[in-house]
């Protein structure tokens, strides 16, 4: 190889690596850019999902409130910790600067018609819930790993500890109504136990 052909590969070979690490760069922060877009996509639906049950909660304290029922007062404070969970992730993207807009909501067309029909619809939406933030946290995980995100962790593993236990007391309010016809007593149980 004479001289000229050296210094052309050497030139080549650096500038050639340079620029595939440049592009190498470019394309990994896109990488990155598209993957954070993408958790705080899930993260706002979640934060939607939370707004709606809050909202779904506070229907059925109108419609309880409106029949007469002072078991009304429990789901008003179901209503007021389902927004509670939907300010956790507001409050991850605050803390950490990332622009946040509220989602809009679809209004819901609740059909109820007694206190059973109250029972089943808050046990299904808390099990559905459920399934939900486990698809979060399936969808965060890489995003946690990659980026050490201990803050978003601890969020994700409490939202989930959270909702089982509302699953449990809304287990716990079905099994009550099964075990009883009698609705003047499952009001005042409810009302006093919840
Ligand atoms: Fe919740």
């Amino acid at each position: 190889m004479e001289n000229g052909d050296i210094i052309n590969h050497v030139f080549s070979d650096v500038f050639g690596s340079t620029s595939n690490q440049e592009s190498q760069t470019l394309l990994s922060n896109t990488m990155t850019a598209q993957d954070n877009m993408s958790i705080y996509a899930i993260l706002r639906e979640q934060f939607k999902q939370e707004e709606m049950n809050s909202r779904l909660y506070k229907n059925i304290a109108i419609w309880l409130d409106m029949n007469g029922y002072k078991c009304a007062k429990v789901w008003n404070k179901f209503s007021d910790e389902e927004r509670e969970h939907a300010k956790q992730i507001l409050d991850y993207f605050i803390t950490n600067t990332i622009p946040f807009t509220l989602p809009s909501l679809e209004e819901q067309q609740l059909s109820i018609t007694c206190l059973m029909d109250v029972i089943t619809i808050t046990y299904n939406a808390e099990n559905n819930n459920l399934v939900k933030l486990q698809a979060m946290y399936d969808g965060a995980k890489d995003y946690i790993t990659k980026n050490n995100d201990i803050y978003l962790d601890n969020i994700c593993r409490d939202m989930i500890d959270k909702q089982y236990r509302d699953i449990k007391e809304a287990k716990d309010m079905l099994s009550i109504s099964m075990r009883t016809a009698d609705t003047l007593y499952l009001d005042e149980y409810l009302a006093n136990n919840f």
